[in-house]
């Protein structure tokens, strides 16, 4: 299979056809080799790069220096895939000059294709402005994790008429405002597929049921290396955390009996060298 990056533009087009999108998360060199070696389309580098790489308890204290020194080696692992990068708590909140100097620097710096940023009507103007300087948007609604202490913790949106016809506005505004696709995060089913027919750009959810028009999973979810929480909408295809464990394991108790490493791990030098050495 020889991969091509998709082009932005045509994310639009997969929605009209009928073509799912497919996005994973990665945060280092390695992992990008991987998932450019498949058929998905994107990587995000996010700031869930807080939790499940530099250990935080939230996503909040990452920066943006943090993002770009890893989105740098990501973009350099997956030449063929589209590299989202994420723009940390912080970085955009303050207006849409802020906005888009942060997403300048992450394209510039960083190296990736394209930014994502947390948060509805309130961010359009945002969204607009960074379009408006070149660089292509996905948005993210739903539960935005940057804000939610707001949102009231972790908790499933749009479960009430209310904030439900909002997210359906939410989405409008941030088209509007010429973002290419929306990430939908922890909504019921039916709120995703309504929200997936009511805008032309395509939809990728998380915990947002199967009528998106993409979806997302964190990585180290997905296989089975990240285990402090394992959130319902995930779906574990691997237990390489598991596989690493017992590797590491048998490795000491080798060690420690003197098992490895073994004569096929050894150099050698000739023997009259080697008597002339002492
Ligand atoms: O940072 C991240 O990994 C994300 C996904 C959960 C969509 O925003």
């Amino acid at each position: 299979m020889t991969k091509v990056k998709t082009p932005i533009p045509k994310f639009k087009e997969m929605k009209k056809e009928g073509q799912k999108l497919r996005m994973v998360t990665a945060y280092d060199y390695q992992m990008a080799v991987l998932v450019d070696k498949t058929e998905i389309e994107l990587i995000l580098v996010g700031d869930s790069l807080g939790m499940v790489v530099l250990g935080l308890s939230g996503t909040n204290q990452v920066t943006l220096e943090d993002m770009i020194h890893h989105i740098r080696p990501v973009v350099k692992g997956a030449p063929n895939t589209v590299i989202v990068g994420d723009l940390p708590f912080g970085s955009y909140n303050v207006n849409a000059e802020q906005a888009v100097i942060s997403a300048n620097r992450l394209v510039k710096e960083g190296g990736c294709d394209c930014v994502k940023l947390e948060g509805g009507i309130h961010m359009a103007d945002k969204v607009e402005a960074i379009v408006k300087a070149g660089i292509p948007v996905m948005a993210h609604i739903g539960l935005t994790p940057q804000t939610s202490s707001q949102l009231g913790g972790f908790k499933v949106q749009g479960k009430d008429l209310e904030s439900a016809k909002r997210m359906i506005e939410e989405a409008k505004a941030l088209e509007k405002a010429g973002a290419f696709a929306v990430v939908v995060e922890c909504v019921p089913a039916q709120i995703g597929k309504r929200l997936s027919e009511s805008i032309d750009i395509p939809t990728i959810g998380i915990g947002a049921g199967p009528d998106c028009d993409g979806q997302v999973l964190v990585t180290q979810d997905m296989i089975g290396m990240f285990d402090r929480f394992v959130p319902k909408f995930v779906k574990q295809y691997a237990k390489v955390g598991e596989t690493i464990v017992k590797a590491f394991n048998e490795f000491a108790g080798e060690v420690q009996r003197q098992e490895f490493p073994g004569p096929e791990h050894c150099f050698a030098i000739k023997d009259e060298v080697l008597e002339k050495l002492y």
